[in-house]
């Protein structure tokens, strides 16, 4: 279903919404009724309790119609994952089960200005006061800020103490004192919304702090460790679609009396691009099948995040450079794919940030 999804809804409409940065509310509505954003939330929170698993096999076909959509639909998962990770059972009735019930987004607020890859380093903060906490900051690259209703937030609850400081709270987009910023131009992508997000003396009660205080930034993490098998699945969805691109294209081409694909130069392109795509699947596969074993894979994760990312990175420039001077023009599908696999390596931990943290998980143990 999510392949037919993608195939009839998604890539006939995914080149206008990439030339003119359109966010699809209508298709997202038409995903949500199919199921196709709420597999995640387990079915006593009246989603359809979705394995990690099924999840990514959900992700990569969406991605193969397109990414950005892909990224936006995907963004309540990563928003919801705290509270489902580290939310008491009436949290996750006030703040998850509407999201299976009624069409809704929801954002992960975590990235700032000065800090994106040290993420311990958040300068929101989140000040006590009374029987609540007052939260002042600014978030930055949010997904589908502007469409959100409910924001989770990680905040500093004692800024002394770094990342051991941090905590987690579900906001409302009503609270006052919250807004968010304008969409930002990107150079992929651009069927998904960002922007920043703004925290002014937004007064939010004790019961919305995930877990307790100064457990945030594990809470961040071990979300994330879900997250990064999720966008490696994206980005075999991306890597296949430039390789069949590309294959097609090199069936077709005929220059110097032969199909182009006869070559050794583009045949070798090619079976390196196929013997990849199974590579990262397998990977992806295996640090989500981690996941629902309710096994750590934080190392997985970070091998299919970094593996797939740059494959899909490296696949969309073969592809471009496959179809040689067509490829670079925006009538043939192959530079939207450049444009949009580039992302995959930035959010969600860097390509750098995974080498780091496999590192950590394997050398420096
Ligand atoms: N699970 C549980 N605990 C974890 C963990 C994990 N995966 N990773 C780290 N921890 C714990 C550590 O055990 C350690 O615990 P103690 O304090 O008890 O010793 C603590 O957290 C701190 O860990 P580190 O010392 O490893 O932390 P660090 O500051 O060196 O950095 C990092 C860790 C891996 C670099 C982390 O900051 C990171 O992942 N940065 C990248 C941020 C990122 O991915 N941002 C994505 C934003 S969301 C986004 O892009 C989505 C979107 O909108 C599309």
């Amino acid at each position: 279903m999510a392949h037919k999804f993608a195939a009839n809804e998604i890539r006939p409409r995914a080149v206008e919404w990439d030339r003119d940065s359109v966010f699809p509310l209508e298709l997202f509505r038409k995903a949500f009724d199919l199921g196709l954003m709420t597999g995640f939330i387990p079915e006593i929170y009246g989603g359809q309790g979705l394995t990690m698993l099924d999840t990514c096999i959900l992700e990569e076909e969406i991605s193969w119609g397109c990414s950005g959509v892909a990224t936006s639909m995907n963004a309540n998962g990563l928003a919801l994952g705290p509270i489902l990770l580290a939310g008491t059972g009436e949290q996750k009735r006030v703040f998850v089960q509407p999201f299976a019930t009624e069409f809704r987004f929801a954002s992960f607020c975590l990235t700032e200005p000065g800090a994106g890859s040290d993420a311990g380093g958040i300068a929101t903060t989140a000040r006590r006061d009374g029987d609540g906490y007052v939260l002042n900051g600014r978030k930055c690259f949010i997904t589908n800020g502007v469409h959100a209703s409910q924001y989770t937030v990680f905040a500093s609850t004692d800024r002394s103490r770094g990342h051991k400081g941090l905590s987690a709270f579900v906001v409302p987009r009503e609270t006052p004192g919250v807004s968010s910023g304008k969409k930002e131009d990107k150079m992929g992508q651009r069927a998904s919304e960002t922007s920043d997000v703004l925290f002014e003396e937004v007064r939010v009660p004790e019961a919305n702090r995930l877990g307790a205080e100064g457990e945030g930034f594990k809470i961040a993490m071990r979300t994330i460790d879900y997250a990064r098998a999720g966008v490696a699945a994206m980005a075999v969805g991306v890597a296949r679609a430039a390789y069949e691109h590309a294959a097609e294209y090199g069936r077709q081409r005929v220059q110097f009396g032969q199909p182009i694909a006869m070559n050794q130069a583009i045949y070798f392109l090619l079976a390196d691009m196929a013997t990849d795509i199974e590579a990262a699947r397998l990977l992806t596969w295996k640090a989500a099948w981690l996941a629902d074993q309710g096994k750590r894979n934080t190392k997985e994760s970070s091998f299919a995040k970094a593996f797939a990312a740059d494959l899909a990175m490296r696949a969309a420039t073969d592809a471009v450079q496959i179809f040689g001077g067509y490829g670079y023009m925006k009538d043939y599908p192959v530079e939207k794919l450049m444009r949009d696999a580039k992302l995959l390596q930035i959010f969600e931990g860097t390509s750098q940030i995974q080498r780091m943290v496999i590192a950590k998980e394997t050398l420096l143990r």
